[in-house]
């Protein structure tokens, strides 16, 4: 059995035996397929992760960027406090389509607000509209502009938001040399972004399974 055959076996198992996903996951993920979406959404175990901190967190407000098919979303959503909002910025027209129609079928739509564009334009319509601060945040977009995700989500943010960010490992890529890509490089200019600030305490933690070698940062601001 190579490597990535194994993690995915152990992934096929946690999943099977604790995790436990509810069958509109499935389905979701189904009509994601045949929606001809890419399956880069986070996995059954770092999405259970995220709704369990939702939960620790007791977290009402939440904001989403890069919503894909909803498979973040509806982990999020299912955990939030009664009278919840969860709000998500997607670019693709398409992918934003199934995925309401998923929280459709999951019963989540009410609590879920999706907004198309840019998300960097979203995100500053959200600071000037003062509708934060947000709870719990979690980045899972396009790589390349990271650091300034990351940045207008901290004025969004109050003291003990957690924030969460998917693909901090990136197969290792972040620490090869010649690695130059526009992904790889925006990683890297969070990471920076996160040596800087004095207001936030971070950590990152290494994934294998299904998605192969990558991890996610957890973040709180202080
Ligand atoms: C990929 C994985 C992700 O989790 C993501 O957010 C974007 C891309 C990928 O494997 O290409
Ligand atoms: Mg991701």
């Amino acid at each position: 059995m190579d490597i990535q055959d194994r993690w995915e076996k152990v992934d096929q198992y946690i999943s099977e035996k604790i995790l436990k996903d509810p069958e509109y996951m499935d389905r979701s993920r189904q009509r994601s397929l045949e929606a001809g979406i890419p399956q880069i959404n986070v996995s059954s175990a770092e999405g259970k992760l995220i709704h369990i901190m939702a939960g620790m967190t007791g977290a009402k407000k939440a904001l989403e960027i890069g919503v894909l098919w909803g498979c973040g979303s509806m982990y999020i959503a299912s955990a939030l406090k009664e009278g919840g909002q969860l709000i998500g910025l997607e670019r693709d027209r398409k992918n934003a389509a199934i995925a309401l129609k998923n929280l459709q079928d999951a019963g989540l739509d009410s609590l879920v607000e999706i907004r198309i564009g840019d998300a960097r334009d979203s995100l500053k319509k959200i600071r000037e509209n003062g509708e934060g601060p947000f709870d719990l945040i979690f980045i899972d977009a396009d790589k390349k502009p990271y650091a300034e995700y990351f940045s207008i989500c901290m004025e969004i943010s109050h003291p003990g938001t957690i924030i969460i960010v998917d693909n901090m490992v990136w197969n290792g890529k972040i620490v090869e040399k010649g690695a130059e890509d526009e992904d790889t490089n925006g990683i890297r200019s969070l990471y920076d972004h996160i040596s800087e600030r004095q207001d936030i305490e971070a950590t990152v933690i290494q994934t294998v399974g299904s998605k192969g070698y990558d991890g996610f940062a957890v973040i709180r601001v202080k």
